[in-house]
């Protein structure tokens, strides 16, 4: 079975509703290891040795947080920074190398509705658009990028709409694909 890492990035999970109930949801599957970094990296110092060993031990890798001014929360920024950038700069023959083929998948919540990210709407973009530095990373990184698990609308979804997202989720985690390990030489 493969193990499936899921690091959260929430500043302020405790009024979530919207990223809890996709961690809760996802939770209750099998080989899944669900991360709250805000929690344990409060002021932002990451233990950039721990990342490094989570991230290998992964098959598939999730990013999930709540967007925020078009953007990523400021602690995914820093751990790209500190951990992509050790990983693929500084130890790229015995760390990042090594995660290349695992699927990686952003799960972003949005306030708004999906009409404000057209270009007609609020928003101009498409969070698919705004999401392509993401999309970047992971190409650079030679990971396998899946199409973003989206939510809208996350601050008015009443608990069935919760209840629905987070069986999406897992159904989606649970397709995502198993890397192929004969990839990595
Ligand atoms: C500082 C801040 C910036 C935000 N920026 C955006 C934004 O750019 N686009 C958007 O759709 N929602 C934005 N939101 C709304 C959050 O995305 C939304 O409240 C969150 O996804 C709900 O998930 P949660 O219940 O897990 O907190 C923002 C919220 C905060 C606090």
């Amino acid at each position: 079975m493969p193990n499936t890492l899921i690091l959260l990035f929430h500043p302020d999970f405790a009024s979530s509703n919207a990223n809890r109930a996709l961690c809760e949801a996802a939770a209750g599957l099998p080989g899944i290891t669900v991360v709250d970094m805000q929690a344990l990296y409060p002021d932002g110092a990451i233990d950039v040795d721990a990342e490094v060993a989570r991230l290998l031990a992964a098959d598939r890798i999730v990013l999930q947080f709540p967007v925020q001014w078009y953007s990523t929360p400021p602690l995914l920024k820093a751990w790209q920074d500190a951990v992509l950038t050790r990983m693929f700069y500084l130890a790229y023959q015995d760390e990042g190398r090594l995660l290349a083929g695992k699927p990686v998948l952003i799960a972003a919540t949005a306030g708004n509705v999906p009409e404000a990210y057209t270009p007609a709407g609020q928003n101009r973009f498409s969070l698919r658009d705004l999401l392509r530095p993401l999309e970047a990373t992971a190409h650079r990184c030679s990971l396998d990028w899946q199409d973003p698990f989206l939510i809208y609308e996350a601050r008015k979804a009443d608990t069935e709409a919760l209840r629905l997202a987070g069986e999406h989720y897992a159904r989606r985690i649970g397709r995502l694909p198993c890397p192929i390990p004969e990839r990595v030489q």
